[in-house]
């Protein structure tokens, strides 16, 4: 595994992280969840990213972790990266969901307890909550940091101008930003325009979820919507009216580009984020081991010709 220093801070995270949004609550099999988390440390994949709804039911993923971090990772903690998030909605009434201190506050203590963690290595405020004055939501990660309940800060999702409002009052009090959370995959290129520039002008480090935009970027979905799938589970995020004929056009050329790169489609995706200088890590969910060892293969062939480079933005831009 290659480690990457995040941003301009002497953390180092692995190229590969591991992300139990899905895959990892009480309705998934805990067996499968635990050889998969196994698996990754195994194979140097020393960051896993938690959020206080993952499951479903919201905490599941929490608590679960939190079995294998007790029993098969005793005595690993100081070898892991273990982040966490609040931004979402999670209770009832109007402080389970926002930016407020107070959601904050009382999430981070639930999510410590459900994994029996004593701190988070990163604590993230999960979206840009426009109701919350943006000083009450850094303040609150600020004062986190501060009692110990987490190591660094992390942000996800915020538009480009709130970021940077972010990063200066997090500057300000001396607990700066480590690390940026977004959407990022071939499908997905929104980060390009700002939020990476942003980034890398402040010195933090970004960090790509769904960078297979949910298993989309994979052969899976080439011939309908099989029914072990993420688009055809109720609980799961990815809708069919997604997979559309123009998307599905792309990916089967896509696939064929992988092919005569000797990869599979998912190796391919993942390598071409890989490749990227801007991308500290790139967290992967699997629902198999099989899907795990396919997603870590991507590390060994990350190198990109400008033909094929230029190939891949020919058919995107289709
Ligand atoms: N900050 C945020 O707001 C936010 C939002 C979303 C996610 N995240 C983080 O990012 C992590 C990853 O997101 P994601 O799960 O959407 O990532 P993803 O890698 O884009 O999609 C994962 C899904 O794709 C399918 N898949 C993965 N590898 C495959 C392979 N080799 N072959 C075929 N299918 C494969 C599986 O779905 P099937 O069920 O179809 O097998 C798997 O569950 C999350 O767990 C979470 O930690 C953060």
């Amino acid at each position: 595994m290659k480690y990457n220093f995040c941003g301009n801070s002497g953390l180092q995270l692995p190229e590969i992280s591991l992300g139990l949004w899905h895959n990892f609550g009480d309705v998934d099999d805990f067996k499968m969840a635990t050889s998969m988390i196994l698996h990754a440390f195994d194979k140097g994949i020393t960051h896993f990213d938690l959020a206080n709804n993952y499951g479903p039911p919201p905490g599941s993923a929490e608590t679960n972790f939190g079995k294998v971090l007790s029993k098969e990772l005793k005595g690993h903690r100081d070898e892991l990266i273990i982040s966490s998030k609040a931004g979402h909605l999670m209770w009832n009434g109007p402080y389970g969901d926002g930016g407020s201190r107070k959601y904050i506050m009382a999430s981070i203590d639930q999510s410590l307890k459900r994994t029996g963690l004593e701190y988070f290595d990163i604590f993230y405020s999960h979206r840009y909550d426009p109701q919350t004055p943006i000083e009450e939501t850094m303040q609150a990660l600020i004062d986190i940091v501060r009692q110990g309940k987490a190591l660094y800060i992390g942000i996800s999702k915020y538009p480009p101008e709130k970021l940077i409002q972010a990063y200066d009052i997090l500057k300000s009090q001396h607990v700066p930003c480590l690390i940026y959370q977004d959407k990022y995959s071939m499908l997905v290129r929104n980060p390009e325009a700002e939020h990476m520039g942003i980034n890398e002008k402040y010195g933090v480090g970004f960090i790509a979820f769904s960078p297979l935009a949910q298993g989309v970027l994979t052969n899976k979905y080439l011939k309908g919507i099989p029914e072990a799938s993420r688009a055809h589970k109720s609980h799961g995020f990815l809708q069919e009216s997604e997979i559309t004929p123009g998307v599905i056009k792309k990916v089967a050329a896509l696939n064929d580009l992988a092919g005569k790169r000797g990869q599979t489609l998912a190796e391919m995706a993942l390598a071409w984020l890989l490749h990227n200088k801007h991308v500290t890590s790139v967290i992967v969910g699997t629902s198999s081991l099989k899907q795990l060892k396919d997603n870590l293969k991507a590390k060994d062939n990350a190198q990109f010709s400008d033909e094929e480079l230029r190939i891949i933005e020919d058919i995107l831009a289709q």
